[in-house]
């Protein structure tokens, strides 16, 4: 069965744009994979965490990937600390990395960009992703659209290693979806829907209440116009609120231009708001069981015990091609 593995940071509450990029993949791809999902503390921490809110956001995480379908019985669902060779094989894959290609990662440059002092964490941050990935063999990783350039360097990095050491790592996959790999920000249809946005209104977290979302649904920006049309180019903000509507429906979206044919926004946004309403609604009330059955400690500690075996494997084969001294 061909491996599947991917990760999201507990900083700040999961959006709708982490669901439809990526969560909603998982769910998808553990019927026929073996799965491994991450709650990514270790890349959280690369910039500053509170620590009580690091502990809450990271258990909350790990409730909304079971509430969103994910079966931790088949697929393993745990933190990256618990799997000490992430961190390890990231140390391994930083010495095979070069200072330019982490210079080019455009999320680095992003989150950098006028700050006075940047953590290194930050800038090695793709070669522990690149880790996280390969110490699985993976063979696809479900992401959205900003995470390509990451998977990109794995891919190189992965190469590297074998034409270095002779083949050993599996060549990685991304697994972008086509329509909602890019959710943008309910305020400015140019900009990626983000949980550190300082603006609460820009992205719908997926917690939200229905009163809450109806409210940021229709407070949305909307293109000047007045047809509901898709076209990213000229109308990013009602195509981004389409591409929503989309995912959350299963519509497509010249199902959705059909239906909306001659009316104006309001009746759309409205409709719009009550799709994702109807999304999100039952995954908040498994939410709220798992987190009140106290399951999580149990699941997080049964998916690291079967990660740190496939893990380790790994590791040993890493450190016996590169020359390490074996421990005994
Ligand atoms: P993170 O935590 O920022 O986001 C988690 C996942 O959600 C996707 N995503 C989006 N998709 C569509 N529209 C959006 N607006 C949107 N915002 C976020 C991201 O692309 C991602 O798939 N570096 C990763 C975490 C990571 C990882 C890994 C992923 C660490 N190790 C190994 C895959 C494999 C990150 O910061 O994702």
């Amino acid at each position: 069965m061909k491996k599947v593995m991917s990760g999201i940071q507990p900083s700040g509450s999961l959006t709708l744009g982490n669901y439809i990029g990526a969560l909603k993949n998982f769910v998808k791809l553990q019927d026929d994979h073996q799965c491994f999902f991450m709650v990514v503390d270790m890349h959280a921490i690369t910039v500053a965490q509170d620590p009580a809110a690091l502990r809450e956001q990271s258990e909350s995480v790990a409730a909304l990937f079971i509430a969103a379908g994910i079966d931790p019985i088949r697929s393993n669902v745990y933190m990256q600390s618990h799997v000490p060779q992430h961190a390890e094989l990231g140390w391994i894959m930083t010495t095979l990395t070069a200072m330019g290609e982490l210079e080019r990662m455009t999320q680095f440059k992003d989150k950098s960009s006028g700050k006075d002092s940047v953590g290194a964490g930050l800038f090695v941050y793709p070669s522990l992703m690149a880790a996280d990935i390969l110490v699985y063999n993976a063979d696809l990783v479900p992401v959205g659209e900003d995470q390509k350039q990451h998977l990109e360097l794995t891919r190189d990095l992965a190469g590297r290693f074998n034409n270095r050491f002779g083949e050993f790592f599996t060549i990685p996959e991304p697994y972008i979806p086509e329509v909602g790999a890019r959710i943008m920000s309910l305020d400015d249809g140019t900009k990626k829907m983000s949980k550190s946005s300082p603006n609460a209104g820009s992205y719908i977290a997926l917690l939200d209440s229905p009163d809450v979302i109806r409210k940021k649904i229709s407070r949305a920006t909307t293109d000047s116009g007045r047809e509901v049309i898709f076209d990213p180019a000229n109308k990013p903000e009602i195509s981004n609120l389409m591409s929503i509507y989309s995912e959350c429906s299963g519509m497509t979206l010249a199902q959705i231009a059909d239906r909306y044919e001659g009316q104006m926004y309001g009746g759309f946004k409205k409709d719009l708001a009550e799709v994702v309403v109807s999304t999100l609604e039952p995954l908040q009330q498994r939410y709220n069981e798992i987190r009140s059955s106290g399951a999580i400690t149990d699941i997080l500690a049964e998916g690291a015990d079967r990660a740190r075996i496939v893990a380790t494997e790994t590791l040993n084969g890493v450190k016996e091609r590169m020359g390490f001294l074996p421990a005994r």
